[in-house]
């Protein structure tokens, strides 16, 4: 199968998963203004970004709970991997600018920073390196289960499927409390998830799998098993390949969004990693999340030309009107996202190098033009996020719109499993468990069938 062990380097050197002490500065007295009771609650805070207030004896102490649809101000745990100040347009892993990332780094590298908390030395890289290329193939098991796929299947309904399988047939090392258990399975879920989305290409275009080659470098791989076929040599192009590394860079973290908060909340019963990343591709699936780079390029595609970009702003401003700006808008980036920025300059390098002129990305231009400079976007801050230009660099490099969560999907596997083991290696996991406010109807008695 293409498993080597792991040396026991690789797992005695500590997941670097500590965390930073949260810091008590101060407490704030909330008063219920029904009977007087106060309770002081501690404003905590981290290394950087807005204090938070401790709220978790707010209930024995007051008997309220607080309620914060879609956590709007809500922090759901601390963490040490990735830090956003959505005013600023910032984005750091670990500490490090995501603009000097993505201009020094390859997503491997920042892999290996997210999951064991700092750059690795060349030693270090190479064997991080060596693990992840070594644990590429997957069972030959999981042809038959590809199979009983429909040929039409959407690829991110079959990921879902085939990751989640793979629990199936590692049982014997998804102990999270094991910590050697917990590095194997991270080096295989970013190993392998190229092999299964390249499977699920390969499977809805009726084309043989192409096996991981070993001497390709992670994306040139992946390149490799999307369109080589059995019948003639297939060339990488490397422009190709380092526009996808890039791109997983800038795609492998952003602290607890909603797949990413779905795989803590699934992480936080006890359920083995494969299932906690299962569940982290189906949150992404959703067009307000991961699907967001499909959406963009299929309302590009509607659009069609320059001219009807007016049109589209208006719709989008229309509150009796469905339709949203797709690649517009972000729940924590209020000025920029820096992602963006840079995905936008790669756009039209990526293109020009390729020598590819898509009329997309006129209209893409356009329409960013126009909604920048409406008051409508102004007021609500709602600048272009990652996706909006990451599915026509996809487009450039030949990868089906349906395949472009799937992507999102390969590179956000670091992030998911970086944060997993954050969680795992805390040793203090507590079950994630909400409250909610009950509007139901109140107690009743129950009415026999025969008198309803
Ligand atoms: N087009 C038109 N209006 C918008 C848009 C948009 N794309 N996004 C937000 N608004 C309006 C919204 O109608 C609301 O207006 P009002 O205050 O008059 O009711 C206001 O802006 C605030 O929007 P919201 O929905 O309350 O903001 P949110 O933080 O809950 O949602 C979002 C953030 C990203 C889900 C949303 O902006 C959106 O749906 N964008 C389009 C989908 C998209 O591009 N998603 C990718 C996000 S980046 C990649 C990722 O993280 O996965």
């Amino acid at each position: 199968m293409g498993d080597a062990l792991l040396s026991t380097h690789a797992y005695s050197k500590s997941e670097s998963l500590e965390y930073g002490e949260l810091k008590m500065s101060n407490t704030i007295a909330i008063v219920d203004s029904r009977n007087g009771k106060q309770a002081d609650l501690p404003i905590v805070s981290g290394a950087l970004g807005d204090p938070a207030i401790d709220i978790a004896k707010l209930n024995k102490e007051l008997g309220l709970f607080t309620y914060d649809p879609g956590f709007v101000s809500t922090c759901s745990t601390k963490s040490a991997i990735t830090f956003i100040d959505g005013d600023q347009g910032v984005l750091l892993y670990r500490g490090y600018p995501i603009d000097q990332l993505a201009q020094h780094s390859s997503f491997l590298e920042v892999a290996y920073l997210l999951i064991h908390g700092d750059l690795p030395g060349p030693a270090q890289k190479t064997e991080f390196e060596h693990h992840v290329t070594h644990h590429t193939m997957i069972h030959e098991g999981l042809k038959l289960f590809m199979n009983g796929f429909h040929y039409n299947a959407h690829p991110m309904a079959m990921m879902v499927g085939i990751a989640g399988s793979l629990a199936a047939f590692y049982h014997d090392s998804l102990d999270p409390e094991d910590p050697q258990h917990r590095m194997i399975t991270a080096i295989r879920l970013i190993a392998k998830m190229p092999t299964l989305a390249a499977a699920c290409y390969k499977h809805s275009v009726g084309q043989p799998y192409v096996y991981p080659k070993n001497n390709l470098d992670y994306c040139s791989r992946f390149l490799d098993m999307m369109f080589g076929v059995p019948a003639e040599p297939y060339e990488v192009n490397p422009i190709a390949a380092k526009a996808l590394d890039l791109l997983f860079i800038l795609h492998a973290d952003h602290e607890q969004n909603a797949s990413t908060s779905t795989v803590r909340l699934v992480g936080s019963t006890g359920a083995n990693p494969i299932a906690c990343i299962a569940s982290g591709i189906a949150a992404l699936w959703g067009p307000a999340h991961g699907g967001a780079n499909e959406a963009v390029l299929k309302m590009l595609n509607e659009i069609g030309d320059k001219s009807n970009v007016a049109r589209a702003v208006e719709r989008a401003k229309d509150k009796n009107d469905n339709f949203r700006l797709m690649g517009f808008g972000h729940r924590v980036y209020k000025n920029f996202d820096p992602r963006a920025k840079i995905i936008r300059e790669m756009c039209h390098k990526v293109l020009n190098e390729l020598g590819i002129h898509d009329p997309l990305l006129d209209v893409a231009m356009a329409l960013e033009e126009v909604a920048l400079k409406d008051d409508y976007f102004v007021e609500r801050k709602l600048y272009p996020n990652v996706d909006f230009y990451s599915g026509i660099i996809y487009k450039a490099l030949k990868i089906p719109v349906e395949m472009f969560t799937v992507m999102f999907a390969i590179a956000r596997t670091a992030g998911w499993i970086a944060h997993w083991l954050e969680q795992n290696a805390a040793g203090d996991v507590k079950i994630g468990r909400p409250r909610q406010i009950y509007v139901g109807p109140k107690s009743r008695d129950y009415v026999p069938l025969g008198q309803r």
